[in-house]
Order: C-alpha cells, then sequence, then structure tokens
C-alpha cells in the first residue's frame, strides 16, 4: 500500500467501532443495489408472463420498504463514517500543532508562519476534503459495483466479459488525468502558503503600510501572487473538468456495443426480454459507483499531495531534543559560565572564543553595537540554537546534559517584543507559572507596578487582550510581561532591550519594575542605553562577534575603549535631563 495512504489510515485505528458500524450500514447499501437490479427480472417475467395483477399491489410496497430501508442504514453509515473522518482530521491538526510549537528555533527560522499557517490550514482541509470522499463513498461504492456486478455476471456471462472489456479501458486515461491533478494542485496550494504569507505580513504590519502609503504597491504585490495562484489552479480546474467527459465518451461506446450484443441475443432467443432488463439495469446502474470510485480516486491524488506535506512537516527533525540521561538539575543558584563558546548561523561565525562568566545574583551588562551578536549570545543559553564550539554550564553543569524543560524553569526571558496573548491579564501573567494562586498573580503586578492599572480596566484582571494587547500601551504590556517573568520566579533573568521600544517616561516605570524583577537573580541586561547598566558587576562589550572589553564602568572608562567612545557618544547626544550617563 502507498505509505501515505497507509500513515493516513492508521489514523482511523482509534475509530474502529465507527468504522465497523459504517462497513455494515454500507454492506446493506451496497448490496440493496444488486438485489434491485436482481429483482427486474422476476417482477417483469411476472408482469409480461402470467398478467399477475398481485404483483402491481406488492411492487409499489416492496419499493417504499426497499428505499425506507436504504435510507436509514444509509443515513447510519454516512454519519458514523462522516464522524470517523472529522475526529482523524481533528487528531492530525492536533499533532501538527504539537510537533510543530516544539520545533527548535532554527526551525522556526527556515520557514515564514504564512508557510506554517498554510500547512495547519490549507493543508489540512484538502486532506479532510479527500478523507471525507474517499472513505465516504470507498464502502458503499465499492460494495453496490461488487453486488451489481454478480448481478450482471449471473444474467449473461458472455455479454458481462464483452461489457468489461470496455470498462478498464477507461481506467487508464482516468489514472494519467488523476496524476496531472495532483502535480497540478501539488503547485497551488504551495502559493496558496505564499499568498497566506502576504496577507498574514499585511495585517501585522498594517501600520508601516498606511503610514508610508504602501497600499497600491502591497495590492500590486498581492495581486500578481494571486494571479500566479489562479494561473495554476486553472490548469488543476481544467484536467479536473476533463476527467469526467473523457471516461464517459468512452464509456458510450461500450453502452452502444452492449446493447447492440444483447439485443442480438435476444432476437435469437438467447436470453429472455426480462433477463436482459435485469441485465442493463445493473448494468446502467454499476456506472455509478465505479465513476464514483474515480472520483474518489482522483480527490484521493489531491489530498494525498497535502498529505504528503503535512507527514513531512510531522517527520521533520528536532535538532535541540533532550540527551539520553539528561537530568533534571532543580532550582540552581544562577552562576553561568560561558567557556570559549562558538556559534555560527551560517558559514560566518557569529560568535568567537566567548569566555564570559556570572556568579549567582550578579548583574551582567551585554552592550555594543547593533548586530554585535548580544541576542545571539542569550539565545544559546536557552538552547535556542545549540553552540558550535564550546560549552555553556549552570552551577557546573553542562546545559546540553539538563533537560530541556529543567533548563527553561531556570530562565525568565523579557524583550523588546511584549509578547502578549489572546487572554485575560490574569492568563497573560499565569503563564509565567500555570499553577500559581490568583494572589500570586496580584502581588507580582504590584511587585511589576503593574496592578495599579489593571484595576482600572473595565474587568481588572479578566479583561480579555487582543491577539496584540492593542488596547494597552507600550509601557503596560512591558509591565504584564515583567509580572509574568516575577511570577515565574526563575533564578536567572535575561533582559533583551527591554525598554528599547518605550518612551522615557513609560521607561522609568518599567525599569522600577525590572529592578523589581532583578532581585536576588543572575540577571544578563542587554541595553543600547548605557545609563541602565551603570551599576552592572560587570559590562561586557560585543563587537563583531567577540569580547572587546569586559569590566565594572570605572574599569571600562578607564580603558578608553569601545565602551569609552559609545559612553561619550551618549553622553554628548543626549542633553535631556534624566538621560545623562555620568553618575
Ligand atoms: N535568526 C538568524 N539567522 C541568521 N542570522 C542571524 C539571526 N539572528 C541574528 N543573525 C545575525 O547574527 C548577528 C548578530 O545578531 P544579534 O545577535 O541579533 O545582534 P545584537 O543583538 O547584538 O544586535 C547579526 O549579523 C545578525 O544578522
Ligand atoms: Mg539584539
Amino acid at each position: 500500500m502507498n505509505p501515505i495512504l497507509k500513515r493516513t489510515v492508521s489514523y482511523f485505528r482509534p475509530y474502529w467501532k465507527l468504522i465497523l458500524l459504517s462497513a455494515l450500514c454500507s454492506s446493506v447499501v451496497g448490496g440493496m443495489d444488486g438485489a434491485f437490479a436482481y429483482l427486474v427480472e422476476p417482477v417483469l417475467k411476472k408482469i409480461f408472463a402470467g398478467k399477475d395483477t398481485g404483483i402491481f399491489l406488492l411492487v409499489p410496497i416492496g419499493i417504499i420498504a426497499l428505499f425506507v430501508i436504504r435510507g436509514i442504514t444509509r443515513f447510519t453509515y454516512d454519519v458514523s463514517i462522516k464522524l470517523a473522518g472529522q475526529k482523524v482530521i481533528q487528531d492530525i491538526r492536533n499533532e501538527v500543532y504539537a510537533s510543530t510549537v516544539r520545533m527548535d528555533m532554527a526551525f522556526f527560522n527556515r520557514r515564514s508562519s504564512g508557510e506554517l499557517m498554510s500547512h495547519a490550514t490549507n493543508d489540512i482541509n484538502a486532506m479532510q476534503d479527500g478523507v471525507a470522499s474517499v472513505v465516504c463513498g470507498l464502502f458503499r461504492d465499492l460494495l453496490s459495483a461488487c453486488s451489481l456486478l454478480g448481478v450482471i455476471f449471473y444474467r449473461n456471462w458472455q455479454l458481462a466479459i464483452f461489457t468489461f472489456v470496455v470498462i478498464p479501458l477507461t481506467a487508464y486515461p482516468a489514472q494519467l488525468i488523476g496524476k496531472k491533478i495532483k502535480n497540478a494542485s501539488g503547485r497551488s496550494l504551495n502559493i496558496m502558503g505564499g499568498i497566506t504569507a502576504i496577507l498574514q505580513e499585511t495585517f501585522s504590519g498594517i501600520k508601516v503600510i498606511k503610514a508610508f502609503g504602501l497600499e497600491p504597491l502591497a495590492t500590486k504585490r498581492f495581486q500578481s501572487a494571486n494571479l500566479e495562484y489562479f494561473s495554476q489552479y486553472r490548469r488543476f480546474i481544467k484536467y479536473e473538468s476533463l476527467a469526467m467527459p473523457v471516461s464517459e465518451t468512452i464509456i458510450s461506446f461500450g453502452i452502444a456495443g452492449v446493447v447492440f450484443f444483447g439485443g442480438s441475443q435476444v432476437i435469437s432467443g438467447h436470453m429472455t426480454a426480462s433477463e436482459f432488463f435485469s441485465f442493463i439495469t445493473a448494468m446502467v446502474m454499476v456506472f455509478n459507483p465505479i465513476k464514483k470510485l474515480q472520483g474518489a480516486y482522483n480527490a484521493l491524488q489531491r489530498s494525498a499531495g497535502a498529505a504528503e506535506r503535512v507527514f513531512k512537516l510531522l517527520d521533520e527533525h528536532r535538532g535541540i531534543v533532550d540527551r539520553p540521561g539528561a537530568v533534571d538539575m532543580g532550582r540552581s543558584s544562577g552562576a553561568v559560565t560561558f567557556r570559549e563558546v562558538s556559534f555560527s548561523y551560517s558559514e560566518t561565525p557569529t560568535l568567537q572564543d566567548i569566555n564570559l562568566s556570572a556568579e549567582s545574583n550578579q548583574m551582567v551588562a551585554l552592550v555594543g553595537p547593533s548586530g554585535g551578536g548580544k541576542s545571539t549570545l542569550v539565545s544559546l543559553l536557552l538552547r535556542f540554537h545549540d553552540v558550535s564550539s564550546g560549552s555553556i554550564c549552570i552551577d557546573g553543569h553542562d546545559i546540553r546534559d539538563l533537560t530541556l524543560a529543567s533548563l527553561v524553569s531556570q530562565i525568565a526571558l523579557v524583550d523588546q517584543e511584549t509578547t502578549l496573548f489572546h487572554a485575560s491579564i490574569a492568563s497573560n501573567i499565569l503563564y509565567g507559572r500555570p499553577d500559581a494562586a490568583l494572589d500570586e498573580v496580584v502581588a507580582a503586578a504590584r511587585a511589576a507596578f503593574a496592578h495599579d492599572f489593571i484595576m482600572q480596566l473595565p474587568d481588572g484582571y479578566d479583561t480579555s487582550i487582543g491577539d496584540r494587547g492593542v488596547r494597552l500601551s507600550g509601557g503596560q504590556r512591558q509591565r504584564i510581561c515583567i509580572a509574568r517573568a516575577l511570577l515565574k520566579n526563575a533564578p536567572i533573568l535575561i533582559l533583551d532591550e527591554a525598554t528599547s521600544a518605550l518612551d522615557t517616561e513609560s521607561e522609568q516605570m518599567v525599569q522600577q519594575a525590572l529592578d523589581n524583577l532583578m532581585i536576588n537573580r543572575t540577571t544578563f541586561v542587554i541595553a543600547h542605553r548605557l545609563s541602565t547598566v551603570l551599576h552592572a558587576d560587570r559590562i561586557v562589550v560585543l563587537d563583531g562577534g567577540r569580547v572587546v572589553e569586559n569590566g565594572t564602568h570605572d574599569d571600562l572608562l578607564n580603558n578608553s575603549g569601545l565602551y569609552s567612545r559609545l559612553h561619550s557618544l551618549q553622553f554628548t547626544d543626549r542633553d535631556a535631563p534624566g538621560e545623562v550617563c555620568e553618575p
């Protein structure tokens, strides 16, 4: 069996009871088609030969009874198989989400979020169509085709053989067309991913689009992506629409031949007229399930392309996982050592020979020109990426020997992005430690100077914030993020330009909140405003991926190196009170 099909089928295993029920009912439906075609012969014989008037009353009643039973079984069959199909799709979608969200950062760096969204929506929808049409049609159509074929052969096997020389002739063109559909559709869905990416970019960057008057340009870009999608889809429409007429035309030759051959057998007395009618009824009826089976085949081809992409995503190798025997270190003291650390995203090294240590509860500042590698350095501590060489230790444990869960529990991150989720404020803070009590949430919010403004919101802590928290200012959002980090209460804290996006006034509030957060934690502060790091235990200057200076503020000023140059730049550039960097 095709491996993709096999894998899809394996998802149905938990729902075997539903499948069994639908199989039972569909065998009733399928068997009835055969019974109907079979009964044509005795009924006609009685009517023609005996002029039996009693049968006139029985036939309509029989027809109604047949269709009532058929209706009930068909309903049961449809509902159970569609439910099973939906449950399978639900399982696959959950699995795709769970496995995607666990991927390492390198995975997310390689892909646009639009592409990932397209897998979780478009591709799974395409799979759903395939699963629905295939599993819904397959049993019933297969069984009714079999029962009807039985009648056909029973009535006249020579005529049957003649007929089925014709049918395989339709299979080959249908298969060919099915393959073309698969190719064309695979591409159109890939381009749909491009469209989703543009949409996503547009809505998250709508401010810039408006401010720069980019609407016409963005519209043009979208239109050309859409046009490309259309031209791919046009091929797909052509092939899909071609499949039916081609096979039907081929079938018509067969029907003509069968009518001619059968009719001459009746005339020569080899077959009765009622047998011939029963044969023709079965033959006319059998093309319906066979055509549907062909349609299911095409739908299967189409969803196979989508399933292939979904399974490829599920099989994606996760680079950063727990090592066998990885340990849970409990709560560390927060002593961090970088030893001879080098790292590169591509061929050119991003960080080289970094040696750096922070003792428990120390504050280490990372400063230097942008692109120097500061964010990359702290991301290595979280194992967003693994070092290319060298090692990073927490309390003497190499972080690659810890379980990821244990590592992540040591560290809280507050960065420039102020990421809030579409949920209440309380839930957003609770993401720091989901099992915390509500009074701990409030205490964290107080320490983050967020409590007062939260209480002024319409529903207090239950106020729901939109997906980008539009109703809050940057400083308010950041203080919620700080409350979240406070609640997590991790021994190591990373502040990556946490106040850079804020205005001076909210920066002061946020800085106070951060000062609370830093108490009794080892803190790595990345800041481009040197005024915020004057009191650091150690200041590390990174430039071009190397540590160029390392010491206290006073040491570095005396060095008259890069730090003192940056310092004097900021001192002379800024004359606003409160921004002056001199102690
Ligand atoms: N995800 C990434 N993929 C490839 N290169 C990256 C990535 N992130 C950062 N870089 C590159 O690594 C270098 C250091 O970046 P970064 O650590 O963000 O510096 P900083 O935080 O000091 O401004 C830059 O040259 C940047 O272009
Ligand atoms: Mg940075």
